[in-house]
């Protein structure tokens, strides 16, 4: 079967690309490095082209609030009209849990008009829902940064590693259209600041971590319950301390 992976060269993209050719499927990566380009439409038809499966596992280059909106909107209708017209079988995008509740952020609000462009396309989909990446943490610490103060919310997070991720993403390409949201999660809940904490800790990182529960996560105001999943989600299996193993034997 061949399945286009828009923005296969990124974290989660390539490892998909990966796990899809091993089972077989003829997976075509497509990103701006090889022609394709969401945003402009260019490159996409031909793409498109006799595949049956799309994913989505782009990510806008610019966090900035205007930008991603416009990112998501632009990417999402030409990708969802170029699907239309290629007769794909199914469209699958990755978006992040507790985006209809970041509403105060930028970012999600890119999310959730990608989210929504996808349920009134009238293309078979399903949107994947995952929590904070591990690879995302210093990502996240960056953002929190004062000086040398790190100031996060005790929310909880429930983080999960890209290879979990990546498993997740390759069942749903080989599975039916959900036409709805499914929902993954990482296998231990703990507190955002926490978390960071014990990353900088663990990465010797001098910063400090301040516990603030008025401070925002990329501009949105969280409550204990924001970030992490109440919907039965799909468990990955790589904790936080494996993960950092894992990274400690890379370096
Ligand atoms: N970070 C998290 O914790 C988290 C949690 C849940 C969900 N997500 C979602 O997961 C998705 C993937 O994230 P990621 O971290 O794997 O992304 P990433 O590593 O930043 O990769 C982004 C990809 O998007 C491609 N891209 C950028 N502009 C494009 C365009 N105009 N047309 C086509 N492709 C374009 C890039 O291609 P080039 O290499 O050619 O530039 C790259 O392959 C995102 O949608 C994000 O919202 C993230």
């Amino acid at each position: 079967m061949k399945i286009v992976i828009i923005g296969g060269t990124g974290l989660i993209g390539s490892k998909t690309v990966d796990r899809l050719r091993k089972r077989g499927h003829d997976v075509l990566p497509a990103s701006p490095n090889s022609g394709v380009n969401t945003v402009t439409g260019e490159g996409l038809a031909q793409a498109l082209a006799g595949a049956e499966v799309v994913l989505d596992l782009a990510n806008s280059p610019s966090f900035e609030d205007q930008a991603v909106l416009d990112f998501f909107g632009a990417s999402g209708r030409n990708l969802l009209a170029a699907g239309k017209a290629a007769g794909i079988r199914h469209h699958i995008a990755l978006s992040v849990v507790g985006t209809e509740r970041l509403q105060e952020s930028g970012y999600f609000r890119g999310k959730l008009l990608q989210e929504k462009l996808i349920r009134e396309s009238g293309l078979p989909y399903t949107i994947v829902h995952s929590t904070q990446f591990l690879e995302f943490l210093p990502g996240i610490a960056k953002s929190a940064t004062s000086g040398e103060t790190v100031r996060l919310s005790p929310a909880y997070v429930q983080p999960i590693a890209s290879d979990d991720v990546a498993d997740a993403m390759t069942d749903v390409a080989l599975s039916p259209p959900a036409n709805g949201i499914v929902e993954i999660a990482g296998p231990e809940r703990v507190a955002l600041s926490e978390l960071v904490r014990r990353y900088l800790r663990a990465a010797g990182d001098a910063r400090s971590v301040e516990v603030d529960p008025e401070a925002r996560y990329f501009g949105a105001r969280l409550d204990e319950k924001s970030l992490v999943s109440d919907a039965n989600p799909r468990l990955g299996a790589i904790t936080f301390e494996q993960w950092m193993s894992a990274q400690r034997s890379a370096a």
